[in-house]
């Protein structure tokens, strides 16, 4: 039995403590599960490893309808691979694999070690950086040229950073803020269908075997290429996660300089590195939730789930379950010695193929293991003073002060 929730609706405490609320009500109430309603809307939340499974195994929920408009048009849009299921998912999805395992991870994490070594050299000696307000160019960069996108003018470079960014950062709200990223990213979209325009008629020619080029050859399951305003939806896919990988390599620095015990293990033993960077993405609170519509009609603990059933996952409470991560709140990479990192849900779970499990899990994580190798190795120090608390009512949750490094 799935227990409901005596109060009428959720939606108050819900978006107060979104990374907490769930799991903390299935603490009080001792289920794992419950049903309860948001906005109006009849929900049923669930947490912990055989929810995950239940939720992202299995072919049981489609994303239609499933998020507002409000993040659905700022983190995926119509037409992406997000919207899609079964063989038109899975013909679409094995084009982002293709991309960023085998070898594209590691491609996109060197380019990244390189840029930050560069902006490290440049910021030595010199006033204090925040960390955030400088991470998304260099991350912007190693997109664009990992993706193989030819340099654009300086300024236009900075307005796409800003547009990709905002997309991320105001998924989480609602009214003004919201709209000004949504026209923000009618930009992008408009500047990545010339792009891909440009690469189809030969105006413009990505380097050999690059994403780009490649993905401007996409076809649907029909073996027609892709309608261009998806393609360009689809190199958004691409660009603007990695520039949301920002968030994590903060919340890696900040871990860095808490515990000053690790650098020298980090800069000497990529293996560690990789295994700080999972602990990172574990404990990180980024994507609170996750929602999906049942496609199907099942059962799952004596409850019956009726097609078109509203479900929201919870991430970052599947991520601190104790059953599964012993003293989840404790910063430990070691745990990854023993503990399979395929369990952390940050960015979903199931198969990568069949499911909706990221693509760009690999790549996510040799990103952060590269940035802490490359700050392991330098010299620097938090400033004192600065507002190190994280900011858990916003979503993704942020460092206050940004992270203000100085440099030797
Ligand atoms: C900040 C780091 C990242 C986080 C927190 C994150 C999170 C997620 C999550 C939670 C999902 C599952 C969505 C669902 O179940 O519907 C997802 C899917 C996806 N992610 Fe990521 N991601 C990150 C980085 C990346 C990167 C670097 C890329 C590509 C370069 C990427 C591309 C995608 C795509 C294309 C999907 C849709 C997959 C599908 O529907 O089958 N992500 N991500």
């Amino acid at each position: 039995m799935i227990p409901t929730l005596a109060t009428p609706d959720s939606s108050v405490p819900f978006v107060a403590d979104g990374y907490r609320y769930i799991s903390s009500t299935c603490d009080r109430i001792g289920s794992d599960a419950f049903r309860t309603r948001l906005m109006g809307r009849p929900v049923v939340c669930i947490r912990g490893a055989e929810a995950a499974r239940l939720f992202y195994e299995g072919g049981r929920f489609d994303r239609a309808g499933a998020m507002p408009p409000s993040v659905l048009h700022l983190l995926q849009d119509v037409g992406s691979v997000q919207t899609l299921e079964d063989d038109s998912h899975r013909h679409r999805k094995g084009g982002f694999l293709a991309l960023l395992t085998a070898g594209g991870d590691e491609r996109m994490a060197d380019l990244f070690a390189v840029e930050l070594e560069a902006a490290i050299a440049r910021w030595r000696g010199g006033d204090p950086v925040v960390l955030h307000d400088e991470l998304g160019p260099i991350l912007a960069r190693t997109a664009f040229r990992w993706a193989g996108i030819p340099d654009i003018p300086e300024k236009e470079f900075h307005a796409r950073t800003g547009e990709l960014a905002a997309m991320v950062e105001r998924a989480g709200t609602f009214g003004p803020l919201n709209w000004a990223a949504r026209l923000g990213r009618h930009r992008t979209e408009r500047w990545a269908t010339r792009l891909i325009v440009a690469v189809r008629d030969g105006r413009v020619v990505p380097p050999a075997g690059s994403p780009l080029e490649a993905l401007a050859r996409w076809t649907g399951d029909d073996g027609l290429p892709l309608p261009e305003d998806v393609a360009a939806i689809e190199l958004l896919n691409l660009l603007r996660p990695t520039v949301a990988v920002v968030r994590l390599v903060e919340f890696a620095a900040l871990a860095l300089s808490e515990r000053p015990v690790h650098r020298d293990t980090v800069a000497e033993d990529p293996a560690a590195a990789a295994r700080f960077a999972h602990e990172v993405r574990r404990r990180t609170p980024f994507f609170p939730i996750i929602a999906g519509r049942v496609r199907r009609p099942f059962s799952w603990r004596e409850a019956d789930f009726a097609e078109g059933d509203w479900v929201m996952l919870d991430l970052y409470g599947t991520n601190h379950d104790a059953r599964l991560w012993p003293d989840p709140d404790r910063f430990d990479p070691d745990r990854f010695l023993t503990a399979d990192p395929r369990h952390i849900v940050a960015q979903g779970g199931g198969d990568y193929l069949e499911d909706h499990r990221c693509p760009g899990e690999s790549a996510t994580n040799a990103i952060i293991a590269a940035g802490v190798r490359v700050l392991a190795r330098a010299s620097w120090q938090a400033e004192p003073g600065q507002d190190l608390r994280v900011t858990w009512s916003e979503m993704p949750a942020k460092i206050r002060s940004g992270l203000r490094l100085r440099f030797a």
